[in-house]
């Protein structure tokens, strides 16, 4: 028997890469590859591209061409780009770089095999189509490997939302739901395999509407589905739009006990005038209004957002309503940006402000956000909260998971494996994590 071909893949980007990476490694390794953690000894290369902010595309091509040597050290090495550089760039980068073989969009990885298998006869291969069928459907049965306690399923992909910064509408294309039996199967698997928590993935999960027996189902309803799956202990899901927010989801947080008390709602920006141009279709104040309503039904629930500085036109006056607004919120944790243009999005061609304006604005918005995330870190110490056991920590005897609040937690002189829930009292906080000592 030859010894199996090897797949190095470099993942950039959101949790929806990770596990599109996942199911890619599947559909090879049915034609015989095995997973590599250095690009130096692989027989295929895929670069799992993410286009959402800064020069993505320009990061793709200087990372191509450190393969040159490479490649010409082994002229069998295959060379793709998949993810959304891949559909945003498609023969534009076949044409750029020769050393790629294959350029696959995110809607087209159930055909990797074949691809491939037209790579090693020597063709060069593009697919960015947008196909109707599932190829997450494709994707699967495959050998039913363990998995760790937490995973994430894709249920949602593209969207129509079009803000005016994002490239996501063009490169993951419309929204699509995908057939609630298949996520419900899918969940199934996963935790027959070891999984205990299950973060559903979608561009804009909480526009889900997937098919199910009796009509289109939302994502509360799909969540209730789940959780009546035995042994899967907690259900995260993300990245959701505040105009999707419907009230069963809402309820759902309040009464569903699997379903964890976070939630990340990007808002990404406090001003009215600058929430208009960015075309997302909902005020600072509706926003505030709607977490006022998911923490009626949910009071200790963690909120996590998005943010932008440096939108076009955003004077330090709007940049202020974005600081009131987080002072408002409150956020647990949060991820903000710099404005970065996207050819092809509408604000791509609007004025730009000054960088050092943006500069500095982003330092004063990341310093707000730090000293928040630190509050409500620190607010933790005292409280009992459930910890899910993922790995062992550096010390001896000590274990890491995370709390319910997706805060990392390490115990020491903790007697319980991984994938176990165990109830724990927080002790101390950290930097970026949290001390706790199990109960009972
Ligand atoms: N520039 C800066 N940040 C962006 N994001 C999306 N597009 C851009 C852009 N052009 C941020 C948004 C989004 C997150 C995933 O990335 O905040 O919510
Ligand atoms: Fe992009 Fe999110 Fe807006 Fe959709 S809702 S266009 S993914 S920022």
């Amino acid at each position: 028997m030859s010894a199996p071909k090897k797949l190095f893949i470099k993942t950039y980007g959101c949790q929806m890469n990770v596990y599109d990476s996942e199911r890619m490694a599947e559909a090879l390794g049915g034609e015989g590859y095995v997973e590599t953690k250095s690009a130096d000894d692989a027989d295929m290369i895929l670069l799992n591209t993410c286009h959402i902010r800064e020069k993505a595309a320009e990061k793709v091509y200087s990372e191509l061409g450190r393969f040159k040597g490479l490649k010409a050290e082994k002229p069998d090495l295959k060379i793709g780009v998949a993810g959304c550089v891949a559909q945003a760039e498609g023969e534009e980068i076949m044409r750029r770089q020769p050393l790629v073989d294959l350029v696959v969009g995110p809607q087209s990885y159930h055909r990797l095999p074949e691809m491939e298998a037209k790579t090693r006869a020597g063709q060069k291969v593009l697919d960015t189509d947008f196909p109707e069928e599932d190829k997450f459907e494709k994707l699967k049965n495959r050998p039913k490997a363990k998995r760790g306690p937490t995973a994430f399923l894709t249920v949602q992909e593209g969207c129509d939302k079009f803000c005016a910064f994002c490239v996501v509408p063009y490169t993951r294309g419309a929204e699509v739901s995908r057939p609630a039996d298949r996520i419900l199967r899918e969940a199934q698997d996963l935790v027959e395999r070891g999984v205990r928590e299950i973060t559903l993935l979608g561009q804009n999960v909480n526009a889900y509407h997937g098919a199910g027996p009796n009509g289109d189902l939302t994502l509360a309803q799909l969540i209730w589905e789940l959780d009546k799956i035995d042994g899967l202990e907690r259900i995260r899901f993300t990245t959701s739009h505040p105009n999707d927010m419907q009230d069963d989801l809402i309820e759902a947080h309040g009464t569903c006990a699997k379903l964890m008390p976070y939630l990340h709602l990007p808002v990404q920006a406090g001003s009215d005038k600058i929430l208009k141009r960015m075309n997302r279709s909902h005020t600072a104040e509706s926003y505030i209004r709607l977490i006022e309503r998911i923490r009626a039904a949910r009071s200790d629930i963690l909120i996590s957002g998005d943010f932008i500085v440096g939108f076009p036109e955003e004077t330090e006056e709007d940049f202020q309503a974005t600081m009131d607004l987080v002072e408002e919120v409150k956020y647990g944790t949060a991820y903000s940006f710099k404005y970065s243009t996207r050819p092809g999005t509408p604000a791509a061609e609007r004025p730009q402000v000054d960088p050092a304006a943006a500069d500095d604005r982003l330092q004063r918005l990341q310093a707000l956000l730090t000293r928040q995330q630190r509050e409500v870190q620190d607010g933790m110490v005292g409280r009992e909260v459930g910890v899910l056991f993922e790995k062992t920590g550096r010390l001896p005897g000590q274990m890491v998971g995370k709390s319910d609040y997706l805060h990392a937690v390490h115990v020491a002189d903790c007697n319980r494996d991984a994938g176990e829930l165990a109830r724990v009292r927080i002790v101390s906080s950290g930097a970026n994590s949290l001390a706790g000592e199990l109960i009972g």
